[in-house]
């Protein structure tokens, strides 16, 4: 194809080759070339990063996925390539072939692999030619990630993005040789089935052949994993898609992916193993750290009572204390009235939190808390005043001598520490003070980027209370076993019941978990029972998995890895889009395609579906009518 362009710079009409297909046959990519190639002849291929026009010698940082190559274009030994090269842009396609040459002595680069050398170009052939780009790729960072994210094809050209992709893929690349080795099979799951009780909400697909009905996009494949350990298919694992129409979080996303692993004849030991030596594995591979195993492992209670969360944030010590006993006896009304009200005072010492000034504290320490639905933040400062310490500030002047002594020893505080506190019930305390621990963590600068501290949470509770609906709900989900000696509690004291769940936890994200499972029906309708799931109700959700229950289901277990999640901290990253290739906004929208977008009328007739506009549905909720 030829194509004439005007060239600006030289003034001139002059005509370009645009290849359909090159001539150029591509020997080395852009990160290769080294010193010791000086003299060779190589061809290149690739996008064009940046063009620096010198007058006399043009040079191009040639890009591909591999790195960059600087490329020379000389008038007095290439005169004709030379004047085409002039009218070469930015994130144009092209190829070249030249000589490989060591660059003159001060111009190399020792920031690029390939600083050394440059590539002195005899035949140029320009392969496509691009738009001006939305924004520069070196300066994406200060461009507004709805641009990135609509033009993510060009985004995902920087090497930081191709580098997370890399990553990602490696881990699926591991982990499908791991389980392959240990004798697992993949398996495909039904991607339009029926709902599954994860918990979360459905995305819904209407079927056109059985009108007025809907198969379910899967949360995960939690009944489809466990019907093929009744299959005997005895290990399993896919690294699938699971769909949750929650609304998108920093680590969460509506559609996202899971390692998922199901397994017969295990205890939760054999699934942590398995799974801590996989996870250990990654990490040497891709960041060649050592992860120590076993890793540790922690009880749900104790990790609600030291770190108010049951995925704490290990890199760092700062536990959280209940001060109930001391608070009742301080005259402080906020303290006092919430344990009277069967509330506690839990708090915590923040090391050389002096740094925080009263209205750091009062505003934005005291709205921080405030915002995760505590109702204040009580504090004071640990002073030293000759060699003894004291306490000052705040609510200082609430504590005897002798009670702020049993403080200081509770918290083992020294000089210059903030103590911080919630009154509340236990639950709403945790809820806050869990979050500060974490802010305070990061802003003293308590530990240091780059440490993984992996963490097991074990014996969670089966059932939580829900007090607005009168029932227990499930923690994990409703097919968790319990531990064998609670099993009687089912029947007296389901509080108090125990389950076999596991969650991995790495820097205080849930990178995993699972359960060993129910496998007997009649624990399995003790369980419904107590959620309040009636037979009928059972039978029509999930009959088809009670069912298969019923014809020789082994003892089974399983768990599911974030993938996401995983190559998000492998990675470095805080953003969850980061590490996915097309990724949804906070509104569940794709920028690149524009969906979710209306459909034609022709397609919702086919569907036997009519549309409500969002405006008649809200008029039409029972209750908020205007009056
Ligand atoms: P669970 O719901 O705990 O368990 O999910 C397992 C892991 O998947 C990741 N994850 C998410 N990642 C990104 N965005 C989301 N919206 C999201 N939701 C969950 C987390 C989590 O630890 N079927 C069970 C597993 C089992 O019991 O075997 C399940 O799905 O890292
Ligand atoms: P008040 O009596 O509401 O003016 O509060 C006095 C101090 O106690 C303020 O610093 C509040 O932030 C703090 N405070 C109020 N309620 C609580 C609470 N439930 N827990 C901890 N501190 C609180």
């Amino acid at each position: 194809m030829l194509i004439t362009c005007f060239s600006a710079i030289a003034g001139t009409r002059i005509n370009i080759f645009l290849k359909v297909f090159s001539m150029l046959k591509r020997t080395r990519n852009c990160g290769q070339l080294r010193l010791e190639d000086s003299g060779l002849k190589v061809v290149l291929a690739g996008w064009v990063n940046s063009y620096r026009d010198h007058g006399n010698l043009v040079f191009i940082d040639l890009r591909d996925r591999e790195g960059l190559t600087q490329i020379v274009f000389n008038p007095e030994t290439q005169p004709e390539v030379h004047k085409i090269a002039r009218t070469i842009r930015c994130e144009w396609v092209i190829a070249i072939e030249g000589i490989v040459e060591p660059r003159s002595e001060g111009m190399e680069n020792p920031k690029l692999g390939t600083g050394a050398i440059e590539v002195a170009v005899e035949k140029l052939e320009i392969l496509n030619k691009a738009k001006t780009p939305p924004f520069e790729l070196d300066n994406a960072d200060k461009t507004a990630e709805e641009t990135r994210l609509a033009y993510r094809y060009i985004d995902l050209r920087r090497p930081v993005m191709q580098k997370k992709l890399k990553v990602r893929h490696k881990v699926t690349m591991l982990a499908r040789d791991y389980f392959d080795k240990l004798g697992f099979w993949e398996i495909e799951t039904p991607m339009l089935g029926k709902s599954t009780p994860e918990g979360a909400r459905d995305f819904l697909v209407p079927s056109r052949l059985v009108p007025n009905t809907f198969y379910a996009l899967p949360q995960s494949p939690q009944l489809f994993k466990q019907i093929l350990m009744v299959s005997d298919i005895e290990k399993y694992f896919q690294i699938v898609r699971c769909f949750r129409d929650e609304d998108p979080r920093a680590d969460r996303q509506a559609e996202f992916t899971q390692i998922d692993v199901e397994m017969s004849f295990v205890e939760p030991d054999d699934i942590i193993t398995i799974h801590e030596t996989l996870v250990a594995k990654i990490w040497k591979e891709i960041l060649v750290v050592d992860v120590k195993l076993p890793m540790r492992r922690m009880t749900y209670q104790e990790a609600m009572r030291d770190y108010g969360i049951d995925r704490p944030d290990l890199r760092f010590d700062m536990k959280l204390k209940d001060i109930s006993d001391i608070a009742k006896q301080t005259a402080f009304k906020v303290f006092t009235s919430a344990i009277e009200k069967g509330g506690i005072v839990k708090g915590l010492c923040a090391p050389a939190g002096e740094k925080y000034s009263r209205s750091d504290i009062e505003k934005t320490l005291t709205n921080f808390v405030m915002d995760y639905g505590a109702k204040g933040l009580a504090w004071a400062k640990v002073k030293a005043e000759d060699g003894k310490l004291s306490l000052l500030g705040g609510s200082a002047k609430f504590f005897s001598p002798e009670q702020a002594k049993q403080l200081l020893e509770r918290f083992n505080a020294k000089a210059d520490d903030l103590l911080l506190f919630v009154a509340d019930q236990e639950a709403a305390a945790n809820k806050a003070l869990a979050p500060l621990r974490c802010k305070l963590g990061r802003e003293l600068k308590l530990y240091e980027e780059g440490r993984f501290e992996f963490l097991w949470v074990v014996d969670f509770p089966l059932f939580e209370w829900n007090e607005d609906e009168k029932r227990y709900d499930s923690l994990h989900h409703p097919f968790t076993a319990p531990i064998d000696e609670d099993l009687a509690k089912l029947e007296t004291d389901p509080a108090h019941i125990r389950s076999k769940a596991y969650d991995i936890v790495l820097n205080g994200s849930e990178i995993g978990g699972g359960s060993i499972r129910i496998h007997n029906m009649k624990t399995q309708q003790k369980v419904f029972d107590l959620l309040n799931i009636s037979r009928k109700q059972a039978q029509e959700r999930f009959g088809f998995f009670l069912n298969a229950l019923e014809y020789g289901a082994p003892p089974h277990g399983g768990i599911a890895l974030g993938l996401d999640r995983m190559v998000m901290i492998l990675t470095g990253t805080e953003n969850i889009r980061d590490v996915i290739a097309f990724p949804k906004t906070q509104r569940g929208q794709c920028l690149l395609t524009e969906a979710p977008s209306e459909v034609d009328l022709k397609q919702l007739n086919e569907l036997n579906l009519r549309v409500q506009k969002h405006s008649q549905i809200i008029d039409e909720i029972p209750g908020e009518k205007q009056q």
